[in-house]
């Protein structure tokens, strides 16, 4: 291995290549290969170097990052942020309690209710009766959650017309929180002005009806009559 190498040095594949020792570093040589490097060097300059546009940019940017992660992450300068204690007290209010939430209940209008009765309320003539202005939907809280929770079949007149449709069961795979959401928000939209509905009311009322068909208009009126 080693002798090869030596071999190699000494003995160029090519000989043509091959130039005497002296000629390499002659004295015309090095001045060449000297003027070549000082060209290639920079002229010296006197005083500071602008900073290049591209760097100041750099730091902006830096400088811009800095504040908004200061900003979320700062804990507003508090040292409360880091304590422990107050972290706890925090910890142990539970989770919170419940709220009717009409902008929640409007996400899951659009999805479960708005294909028959429309985001307007207004439902479509003579097939789906309108939930705006529907004297179905104001009053006793109890008959609107129980429309969304079991549906509704037959005849019913709404706001003056008369329609004979079928509504189903929409809510019943809806969780509590869902359903009064919802009923929250068809009972406060479009003008309408209802009470909110409660989590904890849907869940009495989906107790009390248990498991059961469709409502018919005639078993509502006679459980939540109608007052105008
Ligand atoms: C598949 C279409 C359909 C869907 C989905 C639907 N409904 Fe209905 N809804 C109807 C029909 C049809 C009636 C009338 C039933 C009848 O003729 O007895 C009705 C009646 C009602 C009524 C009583 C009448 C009135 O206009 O006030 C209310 C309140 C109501 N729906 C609310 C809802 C809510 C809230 C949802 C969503 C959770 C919903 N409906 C989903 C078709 C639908």
């Amino acid at each position: 291995m080693n002798d090869r190498r030596h071999d190699s040095r000494n003995q160029p594949r090519n000989p043509a290549s091959r130039r005497p020792f002296a000629e390499d570093f002659s004295d015309g040589k090095l001045t060449e290969v000297h003027s070549q490097l000082a060209r290639e060097k920079e002229e010296p300059q006197e005083g500071f170097a602008t900073i290049p546009v591209f760097i100041v940019f750099v730091f902006c940017a830096f400088g811009f990052w800095a504040g908004v992660y200061l900003t979320r992450n700062s804990g507003d300068f508090s040292a409360a942020t880091f304590d422990l204690d107050a972290v706890k007290v925090v910890a142990d209010t539970g989770p919170k309690a419940f709220e009717p939430d009409a902008a929640k209940g409007e996400k899951l209008f659009a999805i479960q209710c708005a294909s028959c009765h429309q985001a307007t309320g207004l439902g479509q003539p003579g097939v789906y009766p309108p939930l705006a202005g529907s004297e179905w939907v104001a009053g006793d809280e109890a008959r609107t959650i129980k429309i969304i929770l079991a549906g509704m079949v037959g005849e019913v007149e709404v706001k003056g017309v008369t329609y004979n449709n079928n509504m189903p069961n929409v809510g019943a795979g809806l969780k509590d929180s869902q359903v009064a959401n919802i009923a929250t928000y068809v009972r406060q939209a479009w003008g309408n002005t209802s009470s909110p509905v409660m989590d904890t009311k849907v869940a009495e009322v989906r107790k009390s009806i248990g498991a059961r068909g469709q409502y018919s208009a005639k078993e509502l009126l006679s459980e939540h009559p109608i007052t105008k």
